[in-house]
């Protein structure tokens, strides 16, 4: 059935826009797993190949996103979920970075005083600019 109202949330938006760098992807980089929906979104559409690294804050973010990706079966793929701040761990990613996607603010249905802090997230951005892969994306 034809979706009548694609352009339903930022969210949908960015999955769109980043759906065809997905499907060839290397390595990719969710800075802000939260509850896994990105995560997952970007397992399932990545290579079976590829490597995903999916960090959060909060250590009940990692869990969610680790639940998640088992309940959508996608167990198999190479999902590396690292709790810390995503600006020093992104500073550990060797390779060159294909997709590097922010979803920004707090965990739905966690705690609304942890959110994401404007000076970091520029810190963050600046790393990924020299990580980044030729034509790769970086999505906020
Ligand atoms: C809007 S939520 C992300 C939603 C998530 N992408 C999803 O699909 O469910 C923002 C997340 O950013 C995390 N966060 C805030 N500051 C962070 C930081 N410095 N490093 C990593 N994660 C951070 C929060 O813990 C929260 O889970």
């Amino acid at each position: 059935m034809i979706d009548m109202y694609p352009f339903r949330n930022a969210v949908t938006v960015s999955h769109m826009m980043t759906e065809p760098y997905a499907r060839r992807a290397h390595v990719l980089v969710d800075m802000t797993c939260g509850n896994g929906h990105d995560t997952a979104f970007l397992a399932r559409t990545m290579p079976d190949d590829a490597v995903l690294y999916a960090f959060d804050i909060q250590p009940c973010a990692i869990e969610r996103t680790r639940q998640r990706l088992q309940d959508e079966g996608l167990g198999d793929k190479d999902v590396r979920c690292c709790c810390g701040s995503h600006e020093q761990l992104l500073a550990d990613v060797s390779s060159d970075v294909d997709i590097i996607v922010f979803n920004l603010g707090y965990l739905p249905s966690g705690d609304h005083k942890i959110h994401t802090n404007c000076e970091i997230t520029l810190k963050a951005i600046k790393i990924g600019l020299n990580k980044i892969a030729i034509n790769g994306i970086i999505m906020i």
